[in-house]
């Protein structure tokens, strides 16, 4: 329509030369000139108007994220929804592995380098406090608002504010679960498990009985990767123990520490519940082996909820999920996981980004990850709205679950941490090193690290927003 309306204009301005105008405006009285005249010139900025309307290029966004482990429709869905509403933003996806240590080195080197050619990302909870420090973030808190994340749950909220600033938006949440085959501790009248020692003895128990060669007890992230810290700090966590104290000390040599990492490795050997793959098993090798009904016990994040209960799935109706099982003296603890959106801060469109981050992070769009796609929201209403509860029954069973999480060490040199623990947890777990020196040795690295001399915070030389 818009086309052939400007055809039609510049075929009467064609008609219409400006000499013409001239002499007929010598030839006619002067209050007709000036009204030609005025037409003439509403019709050319008309015309401007049509074409630098339709001449302006949208400007594209690009949005980072993993690839979701959970269903991604739902999420195009949303973009598609956000683009049919910013007829001027053309929002670009680029999807990264779901590995999180992969996209912490993409990210790393690209915005060390003062990335521009990204706008919109995704950040795992871990990485928002070295972000911010390194100045990659764009600061959030002008369009949130005073109580901008008023709405959203404490932990993720705790991760994304640094002296009253916000840098991210708490996006979707994840906590560490157990989930179980309920139709087998049915058959054989047991109940789902709340210590480590009654998880072990209640997979013995069904494995000794089960003809299944295939069947094993407990399945979990064991690879050398992020995922076997959040798995790890569960151990570790359930007898009371910690990696870090409130005064950064060290606690990795302290007795409920080598508890916890001994508890893991005895899952393998010697009490054989969980087969030696697992040390190289990640969130999927997890759900593969749980989905094909090989494995009774399953620790992993709730985005496997919805995969388990879907109309193709196996397993439908024969699963049950609670909190990870304690010790003897202390209760399961599961780690904090969870992604934010927040905002390259070399990119050269803030605002625009920022609509994008308001409409993903939204209730509506929240609720709509959660119904379709088994993704937990962030924000605490959502929980305990009766539309949403409807759309998502798991919504009531998790927010417990959720709400007990504690995060990994909220600190700048999380990754370097990380990576002192992903190995030396891993030696322990494969039985590499005993226990007792693995962790002994992870402390010695972590000493040196805490001792570093640590340069000022870049964020802050940085222009401000
Ligand atoms: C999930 C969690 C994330 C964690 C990762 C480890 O994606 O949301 O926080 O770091 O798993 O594999």
């Amino acid at each position: 329509m818009q086309a052939a309306g400007r055809d039609e204009c510049s075929l009467q301005i064609d008609k219409t030369p400006a000499h013409e105008l001239l002499a007929r405006r010598h030839r006619q009285p002067i209050s007709v000139g000036f009204l030609q005249l005025g037409i003439f010139i509403g019709l050319i900025c008309c015309l401007g108007c049509v074409r630098s309307r339709q001449d302006e290029e949208p400007v594209k966004l690009v949005f980072k994220h993993p690839r979701l482990l959970s269903r991604e429709e739902p999420l195009h869905t949303l973009l598609d929804q956000f683009r049919h509403a910013h007829p001027h933003i053309q929002v670009q996806e680029e999807v990264l592995p779901s590995s999180s240590d992969q996209q912490h080195l993409f990210y790393g080197t690209n915005l060390e380098a003062g990335a521009s050619d990204f706008d919109v990302f995704a950040l795992d909870v871990i990485w928002a406090p070295e972000f911010r420090r390194a100045g990659w973030l764009y600061e959030l808190t002008p369009y949130l608002g005073p109580d901008g994340l008023a709405d959203f749950l404490a932990g993720p909220v705790q991760t994304v504010t640094h002296e009253g600033r916000v840098y991210a938006v708490p996006w979707f949440l994840d906590a560490g679960v157990l989930y179980y085959r309920r139709d087998l501790l049915d058959k054989y009248g047991l109940a789902p498990p709340h210590t480590l020692a009654e998880l072990t003895q209640t997979a013995q128990l069904i494995l000794a009985k089960e003809s299944n060669p295939r069947l094993t007890g407990f399945v979990w992230q064991g690879k050398q990767y992020e995922g076997l810290v959040c798995v790890a700090l569960e151990l570790i966590r359930a007898y009371g123990g910690e990696v870090l104290d409130a005064h950064g000390n060290l606690l990795l040599s302290q007795p409920a520490a080598v508890a916890g990492i001994r508890a893991l490795r005895a899952f393998i050997a010697p009490d054989r519940i969980s087969p030696p793959l697992v040390t190289t098993a990640d969130e999927e090798t997890a759900r593969y082996i749980f989905a094909r009904g090989d494995a009774i016990f399953m620790r992993n994040w709730p985005y496997a909820w919805a995969l388990l209960a879907a109309e193709d799935s196996p397993l439908r109706g024969r699963v049950g999920v609670i909190a990870l099982p304690g010790s003897a003296t202390h209760p399961g603890v599961p780690t904090l996981g969870g992604w934010h959106l927040a905002i390259n801060r070399f990119s050269p469109h803030p605002d625009l980004a920022w609509e994008l981050v308001s409409f993903l992070t939204s209730v509506e769009a929240q609720r709509r990850l959660a119904a379709a796609g088994g993704l937990k929201p962030t924000r605490v209403a959502i929980y305990s709205d009766p539309h949403a509860r409807q759309d998502d029954p798991s919504l009531a069973l998790f927010f417990p679950l959720l709400q007990a999480a504690r995060p990994r060490p909220v600190t700048p040199f999380y990754l370097m941490f990380s990576q002192v623990l992903q190995g030396e947890f891993s030696a322990a777990v494969t039985g590499i090193k005993p226990v007792e020196v693995a962790l002994h040795d992870a402390e010695q690295q972590l000493k040196r690290i805490l001792a570093l001399d640590v340069p000022e915070e870049r964020h802050a030389q940085a222009p401000t927003n």
